[in-house]
């Protein structure tokens, strides 16, 4: 075949059949990511270290499965383009690490850029991305996070297209991972090209501060990010999720009580679940949040639908999340500084779920009550209910016919 005729039938080839990993993420991806804690400061040692404890603490059975190793892994490319890894902090070299997270049962994530630089100023893969995502694929790589730094001149759209195809001809599922923050709304057009896309920039270790970085850019306390999730559900389902960045449970100046409705809500938002604490200090306390089956499982349910806030009345916010089954989450949340009393008389209220268009009569069906943090059945939705919420806290429930 003449060269021409190759390279039409290699382009023809890669746009006829290109296309995401299917049958990936069909529940929102769950993890741990080198970036909330260390920054660029990690090495080998630490990750295997996370590693260890993902598979004895009861994380891995919990469902963490995704070990991410985030901005500052890459070095420089080799005399054929290929990427490499930092040996000095990867002395084993990244196959050999990779081998080490499989040996436990879990998959390794990777992390790169569309621009040339990533945004800490590593290698990335701008003009490489065919040959990237076969060196991931090579590497064992299962996850790909793909930032948005560096991108001046580049549409969205084509970038992380070009990466998805990349990673379809790498012919080894990644589950493909946007992180391009919002910008152009990657809600309205990823669901054919990522598994799940930031809505949002950075998330920070705070409840409802801002970081300017100097001016620079912002970074974002959880309830900033919780606050830009609205009108966005309609978008997420199996295998495309909206990703309001990772978890800060554990980390910096949350409480528990905090941690604990951070994870809640990111339970009700159909969130990935991407912890991002030092596991080798984790507390007994953070990590029973970590682990708890019953949240997670409000997250990982199988119909996908993310949850919307049903009312707000002052502080006292109320989210309800379809379940499969015809069981429903409910979340009253008081994100106010003041403890709040709660009574909801059931029988008044008539819930319409318009994206899954879902109505809950409560005066045509009883719902029982589990309270999922204490583990107990708090009653039926035949009587009204009445509690009383410390600030920041939340009372998560399951209702079950
Ligand atoms: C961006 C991303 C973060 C993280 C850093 C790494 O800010 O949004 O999640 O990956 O880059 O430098």
């Amino acid at each position: 075949m003449k060269k021409s005729g190759f390279l039409l039938a290699f382009f023809v080839s890669i746009s006829c059949y290109a296309q995401k990993f299917d049958g990936l993420a069909l529940t929102p991806p769950m993890g741990w990511n080198t970036y909330n804690t260390f920054a660029g400061n990690f090495n080998e040692k630490i990750i295997r270290d996370m590693v260890d404890v993902i598979a004895s603490s009861g994380m891995r059975d919990a469902g963490y499965r995704y070990i991410i190793i985030d901005d500052n892994w890459t070095s420089t490319r080799d005399s054929l383009g290929f990427l490499t890894v930092d040996t000095v902090r990867f002395p084993s070299g990244l196959k050999a690490l990779s081998d080490y997270i499989h040996s436990k049962g879990l998959k390794l994530g990777l992390y790169s850029d569309v621009g040339y630089q990533t945004c800490g100023g590593f290698v990335a893969s701008r003009g490489h991305e065919f040959q990237d995502a076969l060196m991931f694929a090579r590497w064992g790589c299962d996850y790909l996070k793909y930032d948005w730094c560096a991108s001046d001149g580049l549409n969205a759209v084509g970038a992380y297209t070009t990466m998805r195809d990349a990673i379809y001809a790498a012919k080894r599922p990644m589950v493909f991972s946007m992180c391009e923050w919002g910008n152009n709304m990657p809600w309205e057009w990823a669901g054919s090209v990522g598994h799940l896309w930031r809505t949002t920039g950075d998330i920070t270790s705070c409840w409802d501060c801002i970081d300017t970085h100097g001016g620079k850019y912002n970074s974002w306390g959880v309830m900033y990010i919780l606050d830009m999730q609205d009108s966005l559900r309609k978008y997420a389902g199996p295998g495309h999720w909206n990703d309001p960045d990772m978890l800060e449970v554990g980390n910096g100046s949350l409480t528990l009580t905090e941690s604990r409705a951070h994870f809640s809500l990111w339970a009700m938002l159909a969130a990935p679940l991407i912890a991002g604490n030092d596991l080798r200090k984790v507390s007994k306390d953070v990590l029973n949040i970590l682990t708890d089956k019953e949240v997670i499982s409000i997250d990982q349910d199988s119909l996908g639908i993310q949850a919307f806030r049903q009312s707000k009345i002052d502080s006292l916010e109320i989210w309800y999340k379809p379940l499969k089954n015809g069981d429903w989450a409910l979340c009253f949340f008081n994100r106010g500084s003041k403890p709040v009393d709660v009574n909801y008389d059931w029988k008044k209220q008539v819930i319409y779920d318009d994206v899954a268009k879902l109505e809950l009569h409560f005066n045509k069906q009883s719902y029982t009550l589990r309270d999922l943090w204490s583990k107990k059945e708090i009653g039926t939705t035949g009587k009204p209910l009445t509690s009383k919420l410390l600030s920041h806290d939340v009372l998560l429930l399951r209702l079950q016919k």
